[in-house]
This record gives structure tokens, sequence and C-alpha cells, in this order.
């Protein structure tokens, strides 16, 4: 069966210096120590190793200190004395996101959410479980088992990622398709605000038209305008059947095809739809060869992957057959697996969740989470691909169910990243915008992309945004340099 793999490790990005940061000092930590235990401060540099450097190994800080408070209370105050000594933040949770929000640019202090990780309760006649910032998604998903629940939300990254980050992020992930943007299914938020008040959002009413939704700002503020410590989230029902066909195509007009059939047959039973272009695939079967692989990579790179996810409570059989069916009678598939069991689904699965992991073991990546007309997605992916030249392989995939792309260039030599990024930047992102597409589709702007918020967004809306920052955060303590740039 399968094992477990290792991280890769990529070179360090180094930012340019940003000003007006307080070093800390001794009489700092002396504060932080009379109101933190031993263990939820972090000195050590072994230690800050992991709360300095993202999932990639790509952006790497180097702060001297990170805190772990366990309450809401322990973040107030410590918000309440970096604002009043101009210390800056960063709010972290499971660290994988992937353009540079969870780290510092430099030495800011580090405030890890993740010893606060209570389940604090589940209605059973809601639907609403309500948790701590950092609890991992996939520990409340166990918890909510015995209720046959789950969190409308399912990423690769499910086994670390914490659900405050997933909250700040606004995470998109694979059941997008299926359960619509993460913030919806969002009720209630307890937010610590930079002068450490704490702003009490919590709800578990669905209809509420109240004034204005404050709590809609938080979700996908990327930790710049207050520390979520508390969120009650509305779950769905677990799927009693799940079914997932995975199938290869011979070309790009088929997956459209492929696509649109999926979709009139599933209807409502459609769980996921995702894609993979053939460098995608063969970087998975190369990486990481231990996972059971459906179909041998080939060296012709003009095939085409689809994986779809069928699942209700009704079975499923008649429709995977009328759907097999059709794409078989339209000459859409040269091949489709089918799962059988839960194995075989989760194996299946597996190729889809890895191409992250597998790109990042073979080189640097440049990473382009990008919306765009599903029509274009191997256009966009085929000008990358001729750009980058000989300096970089070219990887498409992403969630086709909902205009998702993910363009991934691996640059095999670290020695020409600078000439690589010149490249692809703002390059990739001016022919996502110059085609109405969104520049960041669900992984956020953070660091990578705060300077290219202009292709994104006119002045005028730019411009509003810092004056909301203004009146959260004044003092520009909250995570720094990202989103909005400096
Ligand atoms: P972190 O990485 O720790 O932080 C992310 C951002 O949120 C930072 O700006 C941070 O400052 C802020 N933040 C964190 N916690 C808080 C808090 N409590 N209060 C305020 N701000 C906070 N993303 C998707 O959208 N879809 C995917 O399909 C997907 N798949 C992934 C697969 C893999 C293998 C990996 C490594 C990542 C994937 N991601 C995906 C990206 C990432 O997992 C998500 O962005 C996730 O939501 C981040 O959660 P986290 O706890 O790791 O947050
Ligand atoms: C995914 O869909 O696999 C994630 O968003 C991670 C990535 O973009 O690589
Ligand atoms: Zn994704």
């Amino acid at each position: 069966m399968l094992s477990f793999y290792s991280k890769a490790i990529s070179p360090r990005i180094n930012f340019k210096s940003i000003a007006a940061f307080s070093t800390l000092q001794e009489q700092d930590l002396k504060y932080f120590r009379s109101i933190l235990e031993p263990h939820e401060i972090v000195t050590e540099p072994s230690e800050l190793e992991k709360f300095n450097t993202d999932w990639m190994k790509k952006y790497v800080g180097y702060s001297k200190l990170a805190l772990k408070p366990n309450t809401s209370q322990k973040v107030s105050s410590i918000l309440k004395y970096c604002n009043s000594k101009n210390l800056k933040i960063v709010p972290q949770g499971g660290n994988t996101g992937l353009v540079g929000g969870s780290v510092p640019l430099k030495d800011e202090i580090v405030l890890s959410l993740t010893n606060m990780n209570k389940i604090l309760g589940f209605s059973e006649n809601l639907g609403v479980v309500s948790v701590e910032a950092g609890c991992v998604l996939d520990s409340i998903n166990q918890f909510l088992l015995k209720y046959g629940s789950e969190v409308p939300l399912d990423l690769g990254a499910k086994g670390s990622c914490c659900i405050g980050g997933n909250i700040a992020t606004n995470a998109g992930g694979i059941r997008f398709v299926k359960f619509g943007p993460f913030r919806a299914s969002i009720l209630g938020l307890e937010v610590v605000l930079p002068s450490g008040e704490i702003l009490n959002l919590e709800s578990e009413i669905r209809k509420d038209n109240t004034g204005f939704d404050l709590k809609q700002l938080f979700i996908g503020s990327e930790g710049t305008l207050g520390v979520i410590t508390k969120a009650n989230i509305l779950t769905s029902k677990l799927d009693k059947f799940r079914q997932v066909l995975f199938m290869r195509a011979d070309s790009f007009e088929k997956v459209l095809k492929i696509h649109n059939l999926i979709k009139q047959y599933a209807g409502k039973n459609l769980a996921a739809l995702e894609y993979l272009d053939e460098h995608a695939y063969y970087t998975v079967a190369e990486q990481l060869p231990q996972l059971h692989k459906p179909f041998a990579a080939t060296s012709d790179k003009n095939k085409f992957y689809v994986l779809t996810e069928l699942a209700g409570s009704e079975r499923l059989e008649s429709i995977v057959e009328s759907l097999y069916q059709a794409l078989d009678e339209n000459k859409l598939i040269e091949d489709c697996v089918l799962s059988e069991n839960e194995a075989q689904l989760k194996d299946l699965w597996e190729i889809r969740e890895n191409v992250s992991l597998a790109a990042t073991q073979k080189g640097l990546v440049f990473k382009y989470d990008v919306s765009l007309s599903i029509e274009k997605f191997n256009e966009i992916i085929e000008k990358v691909r001729q750009r980058a030249g000989s300096l970089g392989d070219t990887l498409g995939y992403g969630h086709i169910g909902d205009g998702n792309l993910h363009i991934n260039v691996i640059c095999f030599d670290k020695k020409q990243k600078k000439q690589m990024e010149e490249i692809l930047e703002p390059y990739v992102l001016e022919e996502i915008s110059a085609i109405k597409g969104s520049i960041s589709a669900e992984h956020g702007l953070g660091s990578q992309k705060a300077k290219f918020i202009h292709l994104a967004k006119d002045k005028n809306t730019i411009e509003l945004m810092r004056q909301v920052k203004k009146i959260f955060d004044p003092n520009n303590i909250l995570n720094p340099g990202k989103v909005i740039p400096g």
C-alpha cells in the first residue's frame, strides 16, 4: 500500500527591508513571560525555524520569537502590548499557506494559534460546530464523524491546516463545486483586534440582516485586520455513497466536453471536478512512485486527466453508468478507472492532492492560482510554458469545476531563480488580468501578490481597503506587507 512522504527543501527568497519595525527588547520578553507559560514562548533558534519557514521552503523570515497562547484573553494581552510598542506580529495557523502570508518578512513576532485547539461544542439540531481557531481541519472532521457531519471544506492540506487559517484565507479546495465559498458557512467569529479588543461576532443563526456583516471583512483578510480566535461553522451531512472516476483524454477540447457531460449527468450529486495535464500527472508519477496510479505516465504531453467525484444519499451506480456510456459514445475518453471501494477512492484522490508536493520536491516552484474561463485553461498554460522555455517545466491542474487553474512553473536550476521570476512576474498575472480573470482564486495575495493588487482592484478600491486597514490597525502591526503593499 501507500507509504508516507517527506517534504522537500527549496531555497529561500530574501525580502527587501520594511521600514518602521521596532526591534524586540529584553523588556518585551519579560512582559510576555509575565502573561504566558514557558511552553507558550519559543525563542530557541532551532525551534523557531518552522515558524519562520513556509510549507514550500520558499519564504523565510527571521523572527526571534514565536508566541503560542491558549486563550483569547492572552491573544488580547499580546496584541495590546505589541500595539503600544509598535511591535509587528504575524498570525499563523498550520503554516500551509502558499503565498508567503503566514511567515514574517523580517523579524516580526509569530503568533501561533495552534494551542487554541479546543472543539467547543456541536449543536446537533442546528448542525453548527464551535471551535477555537487552532483546530486542525481534519481533527474537527474526526470529531464530527459520530454525528455523520463534516466541515464543508476539503483540501490537500487538511491534516495540518487550521480552521482559523482556512477562514483567514477563505480557502477554496476540492469541494467548492459542491459547497460554494467557505465564507457562506461561517456563521460567527470571535476576533481579537490589534488594539486588544475582543470583538464578539459569534452566532449560530443563519439568517441575520441586522446591519453590516462585519465578520465577512475578516474572512479572507489573511491576518491583516484581526486575529480570528473562535468560529461557529455550519456543517454538512456526510454523503452515504461516493464514487470517483479518473479518466484520460487525448485533447483539451475533449476535457471541456467531459466537463460539460459530467455536470449534466451528475447534477446535484457532483462533489468534485478536477483536472490535470500530462506535465502534472507525469511529475506526480516521477516524484512519488509509491502512489498507486491508474495509468502509466506517458511521454506524449498531449494527454489530459479529469477526476470527478459523485456523492449522495442514494446509490450512484445508475448515474455513473449513464455518464460512462455518454462519455464512451461520444468517444471522449481513452481510459477510465472507477473506484470500487473507499481505499481505491482514496488512492485516486492522492494523485490529484499530491501535485503540489511532487512539484515542490522537483525544484523551486513559482505558483499562480488563478480563475478564468475554463476554455482558456490550456491556452494560458501553453503561453506560460513557451515563455519559461527550457528554464523549467509548467504544470497545469486545478479545480476545473469552478474555473480555478493552478499554474506551477518548476525552476530546475535554483541559480536561475531571479531570471525565472522576471520572466514570469508580472507577465502571468497581467495575462490573467487582461482577460478579466482573478490573479488569486483561493490562496490569497500574501506577500507574493500584494505588489500586484493593482492588477485586481482599481485605485479607489485599493484606497478604501487601505482605509479599512487603518480603522482596524492604525499602527500597521498586524501582518505588515501582506495583501496591501506597504
Ligand atoms: P497559515 O498558512 O498559517 O496562514 C495563512 C494566512 O492566514 C496568513 O496570512 C496568516 O497570517 C493568516 N492566519 C492564519 N491563522 C489566522 C488566524 N487565526 N487569524 C487571522 N489570520 C490568520 N488552499 C486552498 O484554498 N485550496 C486548496 O485546495 C489548497 N490545497 C492545498 C494543498 C496543499 C498540499 C498545501 C500545502 C496547501 C494548500 N492550500 C490550499 C493552501 C492552504 O492550505 C490554505 O490557504 C489554508 O487555508 C491555510 O491554512 P493554515 O492554517 O495553514 O494557515
Ligand atoms: C491544490 O489545489 O492542489 C492546491 O490549491 C495547492 C496548489 O495550488 O498546489
Ligand atoms: Zn487548489
